[in-house]
């Protein structure tokens, strides 16, 4: 809405409207949703008009403090047993659409921009007297390390880890694990570079085991 970033007097008013009314009465209500249903929404959410968190069955969801949801995206779980957790100061860009049938994590001030597709599940596409819609599901979990940056119009699919402060570019389709600080674009995916220095960069608490690259420090036996 061009209002809302507007400088007069009715911009004003319609700004502190819609921020210390509107938005507050949206997050309560979608706190109030969330938690009957056994999720959670911490406080500090800005959620824009359009948006939508749909808990597709009891305590699927979980999200951290100062959420940033801009208008019309979507996160989503599928029934049994999909599950979104979201850390803190996380951004979900415009028209983004999460959706969980295994699990979706995406880790502390991770900014997803907008028109992004992140999605853990395939039909499956195996017998062909059947419609690929009778066929069930395919679901591997995926998860956006802390801080990285998924720019807009990204598809993320299927088993895949984006790590710590990893960027894709525009229109990147992901389908393998993307490393701590890769710059990735393209379909399928490719590194073009490491960004910034390792020597600012501490160790990874998202970081699963076996992941980590870099050497070990000596032993207290050597
Ligand atoms: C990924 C990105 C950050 C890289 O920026 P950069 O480091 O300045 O990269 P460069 O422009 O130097 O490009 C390096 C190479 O990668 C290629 N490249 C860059 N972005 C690409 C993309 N999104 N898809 C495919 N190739 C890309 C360039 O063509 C170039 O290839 P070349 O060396 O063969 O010419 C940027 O290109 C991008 O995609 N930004 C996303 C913008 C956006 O969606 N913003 C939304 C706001 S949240």
């Amino acid at each position: 809405m061009s209002v809302l970033r507007g400088g007069s007097v009715v911009g004003r008013v319609v700004r502190f409207v819609y921020f210390r009314i509107v938005a507050p009465l949206r997050r309560a209500l979608w706190q109030t949703i969330l938690s009957s249903a056994g999720g959670r929404l911490d406080h500090g959410a800005m959620l824009y008009e359009g948006t939508r968190i749909v808990q597709g069955h009891p305590g699927s969801i979980r999200i951290g403090k100062d959420l940033r949801m801009l208008r019309n995206a979507t996160i989503n779980t599928l029934p049994p047993s999909g599950q979104i957790v979201i850390g803190d100061g996380v951004h979900i860009g415009e028209g983004t659409m999460i959706t969980a049938h295994s699990r979706v994590e995406i880790e502390d001030d991770a900014v997803i921009g907008p028109y992004n597709v992140i999605v853990d599940v395939d039909h499956v596409c195996e017998d062909r007297s059947r419609p690929i819609a009778k066929q069930g599901l395919d679901s591997r979990p995926i998860r956006i390390g802390r801080g990285a940056w998924i720019s807009s119009h990204c598809v993320i699919l299927k088993g895949v880890t984006i790590g710590r402060g990893a960027v894709l570019g525009a229109g990147t389709i992901v389908t393998h694990d993307v490393p701590d600080y890769a710059i990735s674009v393209g379909a399928p995916a490719r590194t073009i570079r490491i960004w910034g220095n390792d020597e600012a960069a501490s160790p990874s608490p998202a970081t699963a085991p076996g992941d980590d690259t870099r050497p070990s420090p000596p032993s207290a036996a050597q």
